[in-house]
């Protein structure tokens, strides 16, 4: 364990203020904070801030003008760009005027729906120019999502694109954009539509404006300073329930823990090249691809692309090479995708992978077998880290900008200084080492955390009742001897598809709306490419046909009404769900039977004739 990390997180602990009021004197405000955390207040709550400034303008200021913000490499489009920090603030102060002329101001939220193209980044960041509130929305969301955060945020504008590209398909953003808006009550003034060359979208009269037109006739505007307190940024993510949660970020924590985390978790200086493989509508996206790298004063890399298919299996250390890539940092899905069609690596062996000096893993747990591959074919430190959209930035890491160097395949590191974690029981009581329980924080969480829940303070709430004086993450894990943090999994029903997060307890409301359905189970069962796919069982009520075509159906609607990302394909129309005597689904017994494993039939179930159809399903051989 190195002493610099040692001594930071013991700072962090015992006199939190001043080791965050230190990192907040790294970045220009327009009024310096006196305070650190204030019980209900928040972290720096008299400090005035403005993030794009930070992320921008001030290196233009300070003689960085020439160096380069962001390379755009997009495999799909055969294009790669670069931007100065010259031309990014020239571009984002554009934005930033174009969405002025619509009227819209401080405060006012606008809803981007856009894919990995630079304007998605200029637009972010010129929210964060004018006060207004960005929510950005992924592009695998099906448009009876994109309404419900259209509800919810209640935007005065909605910023799209005529397509995305996913691989080899071109796909349609405008039909969506218009489903969505006549879906949500809300209603929104205007739209404005960034044509792409490779599919132009038909435009509603009054409503849609060409993002081009508006552009060539905007003014630049200024950064406005905003409370350090007030919301950067809305950001939905999958909550236990139908309904997205809206994690609230706010300006001054954010930039201040992002800031530092570059330095002291990633290990960055200004000047060097940090690429998040991920999607700006995830929160790795955000706080990595947008925010944390530009502010830091790193060169950031927007990579529309996948991981295969791209054109290979080779096209990320393509990338990683072609740019001097100094630390790189994807989802562990991505490195099983590569591995599956290069097992032995050739493309690394060939292409090299320049002077890149680690890989990050996170949003899913990154099983060693996985780990183990990357550090033998790479040779670099492969570090999984842990977060959640809720932090906003990773908690438990190997901080390699303190020299730290630790690590255990299978664990996702020690806490980052700012957060002090315990596993509790039940009853909220420390468990002892290596036993597991659930994941908590001790409050208060560091800067940067989420500050409330859109519209809704009480779920907000709920995260901190369960065990007072803690946050629950809402994951299972242990601590080991050595003080390795090990995260198993989820105590609710969210699951990690891809690195995706998602609820299966929406897609059950989902299965459980077709007409022909009486009731249903969604769980989440083990895949070697994506970490964890949905699976649904369904019932049919009586007079409806149980066949293979309900069960497509299923499939069907669940990807109308979620989107593609939820990659439900194995839907099972079964007799009955097994259950308890008191009528609770054995969803966990349901989950290890799709998983293969032998399970006894449980003491309490009412109907374990059921099981027998069930097990059938996936081992015919172990049934009866
Ligand atoms: N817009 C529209 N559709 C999208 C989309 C987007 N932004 N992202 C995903 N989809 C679609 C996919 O095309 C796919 O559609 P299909 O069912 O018609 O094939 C579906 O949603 C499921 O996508 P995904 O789960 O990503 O599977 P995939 O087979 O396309 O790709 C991986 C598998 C592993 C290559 C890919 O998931 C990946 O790169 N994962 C890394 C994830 C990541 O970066 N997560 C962020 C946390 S760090
Ligand atoms: P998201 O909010 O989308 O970032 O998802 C957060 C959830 O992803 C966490 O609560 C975990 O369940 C899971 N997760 C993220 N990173 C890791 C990791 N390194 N190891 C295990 N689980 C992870």
């Amino acid at each position: 364990m190195s002493d610099r990390y040692i001594e930071a997180h013991r700072r962090s602990m015992t006199d939190g203020d001043g080791f965050w009021l230190e990192a907040a004197s790294k970045l220009e405000w327009d009024v310096p904070p006196t305070q650190g955390w204030v019980d209900g207040l928040g972290w720096f709550a008299d400090g005035m801030i403005n993030t794009c400034h930070n992320a921008v303008d001030r290196h233009v200021a300070n003689g960085r003008g020439d160096d380069v913000a962001v390379i755009y490499d997009s495999p799909v489009t055969d294009q790669q760009r670069r931007f100065t920090f010259a031309q990014l603030r020239d571009e984002v102060a554009l934005v930033a005027g174009m969405m002025a002329g619509l009227g819209i101001a401080k405060g006012d939220r606008v809803v981007i729906y856009m894919p990995m193209v630079p304007e998605t980044l200029f637009a972010m960041l010129a929210c964060a120019r004018i006060g207004a509130i960005h929510s950005v929305v992924f592009g695998g969301f099906a448009a009876p999502e994109l309404a419900k955060r259209i509800d919810d945020a209640a935007p005065r504008l909605l910023l799209t694109t005529s397509c995305g590209i996913e691989g080899q398909r071109v796909i349609p953003y405008k039909p969506l954009v218009d489903q969505a808006l006549e879906l949500a009550t809300h209603r929104i003034d205007h739209v404005v539509l960034l044509q792409r060359p490779q599919l132009e979208a038909e435009m509603q009269a009054g409503r849609d404006l060409d993002w081009a037109e508006l552009r060539a006739k905007a003014q630049p505007v200024g950064c406005v300073p905003v409370k350090a307190t007030d919301p950067l940024y809305i950001l939905y993510t999958s909550g236990t329930t139908g309904t997205p949660k809206g994690v609230v970020r706010e300006n001054g924590g954010h930039a201040v823990a992002l800031s530092w985390s570059m330095q002291h978790i990633y290990g960055m200086q200004p000047g060097e090249t940090f690429w998040a493989a991920s999607d700006v509508g995830w929160v790795v996206g955000h706080s990595y691809i947008v925010y944390g790298p530009l502010i830091a004063g790193c060169t950031t890399l927007l990579f529309e692309g996948k991981p295969v298919g791209t054109p290979d299996a080779g096209t990320f250390w393509r990338t990683i090479a072609r740019h001097n890539v100094d630390v790189f940092f994807t989802a562990p899905t991505a490195i099983r995708a590569i591995r599956k069609e290069d097992p032995d690596g050739q493309f690394i062996k060939d292409i090299g992978i320049g002077k890149l000096r680690a890989l990050f893993l996170a949003g899913e747990r990154a099983d060693p077998d996985t780990i183990h591959w990357a550090e033998d074919m790479l040779n670099v430190p492969v570090i999984d880290h842990w977060w959640q959209t809720e932090l906003g930035w990773p908690a438990l890491a190997t901080c390699l900008g303190l020299d730290d160097n630790r690590r255990q395949a299978g664990s996702a590191g020690f806490p980052v200084p700012g957060y002090a974690f315990s596993v509790l029981d039940e009853e909220g009581k420390d468990v002892t080492p290596g036993h597991s329980g659930h994941v908590a924080i001790k409050l208060p969480l560091a800067p940067g955390a989420y500050a409330t829940l859109w519209n809704n303070p009480q779920g907000y709430a709920k995260s901190f009742q369960t065990f007072p004086g803690y946050y629950e993450t809402g994951d299972a894990g242990f601590i080991d001897v050595n003080g390795f943090v090990h995260i198993m999994g989820r105590t609710d029903d969210i699951i990690n598809v891809a690195g995706h997060r998602l609820s299966t307890g929406q897609m059950e409301q989902i299965v459980a709306s077709h007409p022909a359905i009486a009731e249903c189970a969604v769980i989440g069962v083990d895949d070697d490419l994506k970490g964890m796919v949905p699976m649904a069982f369904a019932v049919a009520k009586a007079g409806y046909v149980a066949d293979d075509k309900l069960a497509q159906a299923l499939i069907g609607i669940v990807r109308a009404e979620l989107g593609p990302v939820a990659a439900l394909k194995q839907a099972y129309i079964v007799d009955a769900l097994p259950k308890t005597r008191s009528g609770k689904i054995l969803r966990a017994t349901l989950r290890r039977i799709a998983n293969g494993e032998q399970v006894e039939t449980p003491p309490t179930i009412e109907n374990p004739a059921v099981l027998i159809g069930i097990r059938e399903l996936f081992a015919p051989e172990h049934a009866g």
